[in-house]
């Protein structure tokens, strides 16, 4: 190994570990799944009374590139985005591609979505920045997978420079129509995978922006994954607790001019 501090260096080694499968250590553990616990809800629990709003159902007639091909060559992080508004078909498409729910399985053991998750855990919530789409307000929603609705969480004061001021001065991100905002909720992948699920939920959330990627480029628009965030003011801009529940990956959203 390089030549680090001691300090630095155990804090390298510890994290190069993490990358690292340790399913082998599953022959010594109970997992709450094998102690039969209650599992975690799939979706994140919301007041009855909350402000839903339906999103359209999936249209393929939106997609401007049907060709796989042409989505996979094309892809590219994008970060200039036009004023344009985005139509709530698109984002229903959007939402769908990367977090959707298809199908619900074992009387409600597991859900199976476009994108594949370690064990079907799905670990994610969605929470979206709504600054352009055409027919809603302004303001911060969860997208609502089980149902396909939106959310109407609350509205932020100068949301634009808030998310540029947590991103490190990326002001392409606030400035987009829309921000995806993933948290993971780990005690999903913990109640199955125990110690062995934090590698994984990890290696799910890279499917998921994969998947929006794709899905943006299919309908005229772009995307960029953003890892490099200031966790601690992004989890207070959603409200997370950032223990039980904390952002983990980012993406702005809108059109570009090819
Ligand atoms: C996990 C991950 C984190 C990233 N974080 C950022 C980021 O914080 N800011 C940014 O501008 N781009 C970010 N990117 C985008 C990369 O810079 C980009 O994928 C890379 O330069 C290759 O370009 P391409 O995506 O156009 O092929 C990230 C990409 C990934 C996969």
């Amino acid at each position: 190994m390089k030549n680090y501090n001691k300090e630095i260096g155990n804090e390298i080694k510890q994290n190069r570990n993490f990358m690292k499968s340790n399913f082998v250590r599953m022959e010594e553990i109970e997992t709450d799944q094998e102690k039969k616990l209650p599992q975690p809800p799939l979706q994140k629990p919301h007041d009855e009374d909350s402000k839903l709003t339906s999103l359209p159902k999936v249209d393929k007639n939106i997609l401007k590139k049907n060709d796989i091909y042409r989505c996979l060559k094309e892809r590219r992080s994008r970060r200039e985005f036009s004023e344009e508004y985005l139509s709530l078909e698109e984002l229903s498409f959007l939402l769908w591609a990367t977090q959707g729910v298809d199908k619900i399985i074992g009387k409600g053991y597991a859900t199976l979505r476009p994108v594949p998750s370690g064990g079907a855990r799905h670990p994610f919530e969605t929470y979206l920045v709504i600054n352009r789409i055409k027919d809603i307000e302004k303001g911060i929603y969860r997208y609502l997978p089980l149902s396909h609705e939106l959310l109407f969480l609350f509205t932020v004061d100068d949301i634009e420079e808030k998310l540029t001021l947590a991103n490190f001065g990326q002001k392409f991100i606030g400035d987009a129509p829309l921000i995806f905002i993933w948290s993971c909720i780990p005690y999903r992948g913990e109640w199955r995978y125990h110690i062995t699920a934090h590698k994984v939920m990890l290696l799910d959330a890279g499917h998921l922006c994969q998947n929006l990627y794709l899905a943006a480029e299919a309908i005229g628009c772009g995307t960029c994954a953003i890892g490099a965030y200031d966790q601690e003011a992004m989890d207070k801009f959603v409200k997370l607790d950032g223990e039980d529940e904390f952002v983990v990956y980012l993406a702005p959203v809108g059109k570009y001019r090819p």
